[in-house]
């Protein structure tokens, strides 16, 4: 069942983006973003949790390296062999294409030997500290989805930064320290990501792992995602949906792996010794080969399709969802607040969708007299004062009647009986024979007068005819007037 819904999404995502490849589904069936199913109503589409495929995010990066002019070649300039202080006629020559090393040969493929690399100018101005910024900016917030990795053909270094914004370079927080002697570069202990936990994992750490110089084989340095996975995967990352339930709830850990730019502050070449060897100050600079940044883009799980055009990269939102990270609701799908779609597959999760706004059904108008609002909820519903129903609020319920909105009876012909002849008039009132008063005409006249019994009730019927009267007046007048009024 997973394949068939697989296979459908794929067909779709090929199709609609023609730039970045297909690459397995490491995801499972979380990856799929809506399926069809069939329902009484024929065929339709169920939407679920999505998010693009996870690739390699070098390709739509921009790289800007500080200072400049720090890339070596421009003059020319000899520098020495990998650790080796009487091998100096290596030549970098920046208009000399087999001797120049460019930042873009930092992202090439590195599957030939010798390795491309860029490489820095010498530390000539030794002591002044040979430091240099390489920002990596996407101008659009991606997730990260496996180790960042940093290839040194210069020796790792003896101290670097690893930093990260998430507001396109506006701010900038460190991601992990890197060196040789923790507490005496960054005053901090040393630590490595396997000293951290589920309830530490967002700490930011130094670590010496990766920075024991040339004099090893080792040329690479990890950011380690995976490691930071497995807090909550397990080790293997078997168990995603038991990642996926935390990254669902906690905002700061689904920001811990979000990013829009990283910066690899460079603050010490690799030395391999306590002391600078002032002699070949030729022997030390940064050169890298190879950086690795796999990730997606953050659609916030309203998009499996992420569109590199004109240099940017959009999510295709779904859901009536908008913006480069499908970050709010379509215009005129505002009928509930925006909400970023869950990691687990529905039932355990939703898409949240974004609904119509309520002024965007014209039909909404509740009646003003029936309902407590005079417009819908959000869920598109008129809300009915008591008594009242109906989809506008416009209908009683049984024992009230309209007027001026719904009103309890004062009487029917069900229950609330006028006596004594008395005739029920618009279920407001009873309208009673000239002898009776009271609201169901229960009372005799003359015992609220307290003159039953007496003389003076004899001379009464011109009084009570008047009475009848004016009653007779009153009815013909609600009657004529009420159509009006209501
Ligand atoms: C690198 O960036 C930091 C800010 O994050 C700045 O303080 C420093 O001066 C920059 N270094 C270079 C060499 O441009
Ligand atoms: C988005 O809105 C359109 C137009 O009302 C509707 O046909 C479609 O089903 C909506 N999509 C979702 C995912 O709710
Ligand atoms: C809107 O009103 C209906 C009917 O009273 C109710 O069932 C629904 O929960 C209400 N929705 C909201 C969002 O208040």
């Amino acid at each position: 069942m997973y394949l068939s819904r697989f296979l459908s999404i794929h067909a779709l995502w090929v199709t609609v983006s023609s730039v970045m490849q297909p690459y397995p589904l490491v995801w499972g069936h979380y990856d799929v973003c809506k399926t069809q199913i069939y329902t009484e109503e024929g065929k339709v589409w169920d939407y679920m949790a999505c998010q693009p495929e996870s690739t390699d995010m070098t390709k739509y990066l921009k790289v800007k390296l500080d200072p400049p002019d720090i890339t070596c070649g421009d003059p020319p300039e000899s520098f020495c062999a990998m650790g080796n202080p009487y091998m100096c006629n290596n030549e970098c020559d920046a208009s000399t294409p087999e001797l120049a090393h460019p930042p873009e040969l930092m992202f090439d493929f590195e599957g030939r030997h010798p390795s491309t690399f860029w490489q820095s100018a010498t530390w000539k101005e030794y002591p002044k500290p040979l430091q240099v910024n390489i920002t990596l900016s996407w101008s659009k917030t991606i997730e990260l989805t496996d180790n960042i990795v940093i290839t040194f053909e210069s020796g790792r270094p003896d101290q670097m930064i690893l930093e990260k914004s998430l507001d396109y370079g506006r701010t900038w927080q460190p991601y992990q320290y890197y060196a040789t002697d923790c507490l005496d570069a960054f005053h901090m202990d040393p630590k490595s990501v396997k000293d951290l936990s589920q309830h530490t994992v967002l700490e930011i750490i130094c670590t010496e792992e990766y920075s024991t110089g040339y004099t090893t084989n080792s040329k690479i340095i990890h950011f380690e995602i995976k490691d930071r996975f497995a807090f909550f995967a397990g080790p293997r990352l078997r168990n995603m949906a038991s990642l996926y339930g935390q990254l669902d709830t906690t905002k700061k850990l689904r920001d811990f792996f979000t990013v829009t730019d990283l910066r690899i502050r460079l603050l010490r070449p690799a030395v391999g010794e306590i002391f600078v060897d002032e002699l070949h100050l030729a022997r030390y600079f940064y050169a890298i080969s190879d950086i690795k940044v796999r990730g997606r883009c953050k659609c916030n799980l309203h998009a499996t399709v992420c569109v590199y055009d004109n240099s940017k990269l959009t999510c295709e939102c779904e859901h009536n969802t908008t913006g480069p990270d499908c970050g709010k609701c379509k215009k005129n799908y505002q009928g509930r607040p925006w909400s970023p779609g869950s990691y687990l597959p529905i039932p355990k999760g939703t898409a949240n969708t974004c609904i119509p706004s309520i002024s965007s059904i014209g039909k909404c108008y509740c009646n003003p007299l029936g309902s407590i609002h005079d417009r819908c909820n959000g869920s598109g519903f008129c809300e009915c004062k008591t008594g009242t129903t109906g989809p506008k609020c416009d209908e009683c319920l049984p024992g009230n009647s309209w007027h001026y909105g719904c009103q309890p009876n004062v009487c029917d012909n069900e229950l609330l009986h006028c006596q004594n002849g008395g005739t029920c008039h618009n279920n407001v009132r009873c309208l009673c024979p000239a002898a009776y008063t009271g609201i169901l005409c229960e009372k005799l006249r003359c015992e609220e007068a307290g003159s039953c019994g007496s003389d003076s009730s004899q001379g009464a019927p011109p009084q009570g005819s008047l009475a009848l009267l004016l009653l007779l007046l009153l009815t013909t007048l609600l009657g004529t007037a009420s159509p009006l009024l209501f």
